[in-house]
């Protein structure tokens, strides 16, 4: 029997606006009352930087048990210590709680110094939320709505400080709406470890600033953005091009790269227009690196495929959606046996589940995705570059046999290709070696040499605008959602594998992606149990992976 029992949480009683409440030791006191529903106001504080105490806004009463000339704890008649508390305000971001510790979030000494707290932050701060583009989100605007006095007293002239300094490519400062919290700074410092951030001048004078001949450049400058409680920081790339409000936000995941960061995604009328990181613990924290952030711009390119093609035109008509899947099975049926799936790893769960049926319905005699690695930059971007290659794995799609579509092309035993979402000269194929096939059906979002060359093309859909679900690097399962519609006659990936299948084959039964999710974990041993709806926004861990992201 084994002896090695797992170490007890220590907890301690605090009592927190009148109620006993237990929190393990080593809490800060800001998230017990978190924990308590008492949302305690705070701008420096940020869970996952080191606390300075700076900006003063979490004020609270807080007290330690009295004690009797023989230290030991006054008990009242309740039962419970008395507290004796402490006669000037404390902040709540820099401790932790400890035994018999009382907290007052509400009492007219804390109402009174949130009040003054306040006051002072916003001397020096414009009135220029009509024309900011934190309006909507800010912390500032909020509290002082809260905890603010209705007028002003400051009857001298504000502070000017710097307007619109390009602090970086991707990031401009408003040095005047700043409330020097120095969250930037130490997210530079302690997560980015780029330590390019300061405070320059004195007094009512200082100013965030880069360091000389610096430039605030690095991957995840715009996380700072993020974290920036009040219009000081902006995105150069969103800046002025929409209110926040009039966004729709879609909670899905990043398919840039393996890590597979959590996300949310902010449109308006069909158009995408920023892309936010979404706290997942378990995969990305709270940041993402700018790159996967501003990659988006792709999904309303002018040269998106948003109508089936068919080549050689048969008709001066444009074929319909159906008259394309028939004539793309009918290729495909012509050479059942000689077919090659080039599928895509960026490609869902459910996609490619699809692909391995399409695989059986034609006889392919090779299915391969193609790879897609580079140097991952040691924090949340993994050398993978594809976000579902074990997804790919766990379905049989990913099998390592790339090379012999182009072999087999040449000696003549493929004379078909169905090309799904990739690009096959970026797979080891020339022009020469589609020129040489029979059948080319291609299912693609933008135009490329593959779809060039393709007998029937099928204009699919953006990661940004379908549904299903993808695995990471460290076997979490988790789902994709759609942000905004794909456009003309674009079709959902999953259905155009399942309208070429039922073309090919007669029968599938799946009418919804939900059925396909079903169908898939009854074949499927590691999604066993789950449905799309149970993946939640947080994902499941499904499949310990030896891969780690970085
Ligand atoms: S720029 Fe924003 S995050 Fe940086 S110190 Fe000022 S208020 Fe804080
Ligand atoms: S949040 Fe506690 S001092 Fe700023």
């Amino acid at each position: 029997m084994s002896t090695a029992t797992a170490t007890p949480v220590q907890m301690v009683n605090v009592q927190i606006d009148g109620v006993w409440m237990q929190f393990p030791k080593g809490t800060r006191v800001i998230e017990a009352c978190k924990q308590a529903a008492k949302l305690v106001p705070h701008y420096c504080y940020h869970p996952k930087l080191s606390s300075p105490g700076n900006c003063r806004m979490c004020l609270i009463e807080m007290g330690t048990p009295k004690m009797t000339p023989d230290r030991k704890p006054v008990i009242g008649a309740d039962g419970k210590p008395e507290i004796g508390w402490i006669p000037r305000p404390q902040i709540s971001c820099a401790q932790d709680v400890s035994e018999g510790m009382g907290v007052r979030t509400n009492s007219p000494m804390v109402q009174e110094c949130r009040k003054g707290v306040m006051e002072f932050l916003l001397i020096n701060h414009p009135l220029d939320c009509p024309i900011c583009d934190q309006a909507g989100e800010c912390k500032l605007q909020e509290f002082s709505v809260e905890h603010g006095n209705a007028n002003s007293r400051f009857l001298e002239r504000k502070v000017k400080k710097p307007k619109s300094v390009e602090l970086g490519p991707r990031v401009t400062l408003d040095a005047e709406r700043c409330i020097l919290c120095t969250r930037c700074i130490r997210f530079m410092q302690e997560v980015a470890h780029d330590d390019v951030l300061g405070i320059v001048d004195r007094g009512s004078f200082n100013s965030i600033a880069c360091h000389p001949d610096r430039k605030l450049d690095h991957n995840y400058s715009l996380n700072t953005v993020d974290i920036c409680p009040v219009g000081a920081l902006t995105s150069t790339d969103f800046r002025f091009k929409m209110r926040v409000w009039f966004l729709k936000e879609a909670a899905t995941i990043d398919t840039n790269c393996g890590t597979g960061s959590n996300i949310t995604v902010g449109s308006r009328e069909g158009k995408i227009y920023r892309i936010t990181p979404r706290e997942n613990d378990a995969v990305n924290g709270p940041w993402m690196p700018d790159s996967h952030r501003l990659n988006f711009k792709y999904v309303a390119d002018e040269r998106r495929i948003a109508a089936p093609i068919v080549r050689p035109q048969l008709s001066e008509f444009a074929p319909n959606w159906q008259q394309t899947i028939n004539l793309a099975a009918e290729r495909l049926k012509k050479n059942a046996g000689r077919v090659a799936i080039l599928a895509s790893a960026r490609a869902t769960n459910e996609e490619l589940f699809l692909v391995s049926r399409l695989a059986k319905a034609v006889g392919a005699v090779v299915v391969d995705v193609l790879p897609r690695t580079r140097e991952p930059d040691g924090m949340l971007i993994a050398s993978d570059r594809n976000p579902n290659t074990t997804g790919a794995k766990l379905l049989g799609v990913a099998t390592g046999k790339l090379a012999d579509i182009a072999a087999g092309i040449r000696d003549g035993r493929i004379t078909a290709l169905i090309a799904l979402g990739e690009d096959a000269t970026k797979a080891g194929l020339t022009a020469d070696d589609l020129a040489k096939l029979d059948a080319i059906v291609a299912m693609d979002i933008l135009p490329n040499a593959t779809t060039a060359a393709a007998h029937v093309v099928l204009p699919a859909s953006a990661p940004f605008e379908k549904r299903g679900s993808m695995i990471n690097l460290k076997g979490r399962l988790q789902r994709l959602n759609k942000a905004v519609p794909a456009p003309g006659d674009a079709h959902d990936d999953w259905e155009i594998l399942r309208d070429l299948i039922l073309a090919v084959s007669g029968s599938n039964g799946l009418h919804s992606i939900e059925d396909v999710f079903k169908a898939m974990s009854a074949e499927v041993q590691e999604f066993a149990g789950n449905t799309l709806s149970r993946i939640g926004d947080l994902g499941l861990d499904i499949a310990a992976q030896p891969q780690n992201t970085p």
